[in-house]
């Protein structure tokens, strides 16, 4: 008999294919890309399924880091990585990121599924004069909403010069770069269903969502865990765990509706102490208390079966901590979310705070960090299962 092997978290949903879905519960940023290198483990492939290179996630290797916005982190560990037709893509800047993992001396295995759309110059000059949403400019709206009036192009397009002329004036670069990436073209839902465990990661967060998020001010895709069977071509029995990534407090980049933003010393310190800069685009990121609301309402909207709940060492130090439970305008208060966030002010319950939740293990949290912990689980109505409180991967820990 060989020696006795821990189990991993793939190992009982038997042999059909499987799939972990990964999502952010608030506004992005909630360091999906942390959690989703710990369940890559045992997985044969991390997959995409919407949004493109508005997402960003910083990778370290052989000590040097790297910032990725199409690819997943999984390609670090040899992953096969899986680009789904839900996505928007643009060929040059994909190619500039293989061709840079290539320099680091790794190797990416890629699926890039041809229904994929293709982000055009064109969608990214006119993307790049909104002020209105405050979007990353990578021209993720033009580009969805090209799809949607059915004139848009597709990856499989890239090997087809006659449709490339009608569609961008530097159809050229276009074409060339498609044949450089004709190598990775295929079948993404066929993929999948010839591999075991799938680990599929969401980009943004629940409250960018086009349909479920703070509408106008959300980006143009579903990121919502019913999105990643649309925009991978998978059925929604595969989905065996849906992960709802929060951090410990909320943040938002770009315009629109934040009810528990701090606009003061304590905002200050939660940018600070977590170091709240986009990945993409460098912008200072606004900070604010945990939103229980949202995190609730995430929970609804993708079927959260747990919660892994990040940063939780950047609420070190403050000596109370806030939790949003409901919103206030007027005499009216409510604690599911309203169609409209505007105007909305939060409802606070205030706990101690505590000095340092710099140990080894979640049983060594000072008192008050798990008496807060256990308040969001309680809020949100779902377990949180993992509790990260640093980069490292040792600083990741299990609840029980
Ligand atoms: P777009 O996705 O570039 O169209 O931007 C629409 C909105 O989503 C803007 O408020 C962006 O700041 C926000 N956004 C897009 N991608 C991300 C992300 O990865 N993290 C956080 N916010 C994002």
């Amino acid at each position: 008999m060989g020696a006795c092997r821990r189990s991993s978290v793939w190992d009982s949903y038997g042999d059909a294919m499987k799939a972990i879905v990964v999502v952010g519960t608030q506004w992005g940023d909630e360091g999906k890309g942390k959690v989703v290198d710990y369940l890559s483990k045992g997985a044969s492939a991390v997959a995409r399924y919407q949004g493109g290179n508005n997402a960003g996630h910083t990778v370290v290797v052989h000590g040097k880091k790297y910032k990725l916005h199409f690819i997943p982190s999984g390609v670090v560990r040899g992953k096969l990585c899986v680009l789904g037709n839900g996505m928007a893509i643009e060929p040059r800047a994909l190619l500039g990121e293989i061709s840079m993992l290539e320099k680091a001396g790794l190797n990416p295995k890629l699926v890039i599924d041809w229904k994929a759309h293709v982000i055009t110059q064109e969608e990214l000059d006119e993307d790049s004069k909104d002020s209105k949403i405050g979007t990353t400019k990578k021209g993720i709206g033009p580009c969805y909403r090209d799809k949607v009036a059915r004139r848009g192009l597709r990856i499989i397009d890239l090997l087809d010069r006659k449709k490339l002329e009608k569609k961008t004036r530097l159809w050229k670069e276009y074409y060339e770069a498609g044949k450089k990436l004709e190598k990775y073209f295929g079948d993404a839902s066929l993929r999948l269903q010839q591999l075991g465990s799938v680990l599929i990661e969401g980009a943004q967060g629940t409250m960018l969502d086009i349909d479920h998020g703070t509408y106008p001010f959300v980006t143009s895709s579903n990121t919502v865990a019913g999105g990643a069977c649309t925009g991978l071509g998978i059925g929604p029995k595969s989905i065996k765990r849906v992960v709802g990534i929060a951090k410990a407090y909320t943040t938002r980049v770009g315009n629109g509706p934040f009810p528990t933003e701090l606009d003061n010393a304590a905002g200050k310190r939660l940018r600070v102490q977590g170091n709240e800069y986009g990945t993409t685009t460098g912008r200072p990121r606004r900070c604010g208390w945990f939103d229980a609301v949202v995190v609730r309402y995430a929970a609804r909207v993708s079927g959260l079966t747990e919660i892994a709940l990040t940063k939780l060492d950047v609420l070190d130090g403050f000596k109370k901590v806030k939790v949003c439970v409901a919103y206030r305008k007027g005499e009216k208060v409510v604690k599911e979310m309203p169609p409209e966030l505007g105007g909305w002010k939060p409802v606070y319950i205030e706990m101690p705070g505590w000095e340092s939740s710099r140990v080894k293990g979640y049983a060594s949290l000072p008192k008050e960090a798990k008496a807060y912990v256990r308040k969001i689980e309680q809020l949100a109505g779902v377990p949180v299962r993992l509790v990260s409180i640093g980069p490292g991967r040792e600083e990741t820990f299990r609840k029980k």
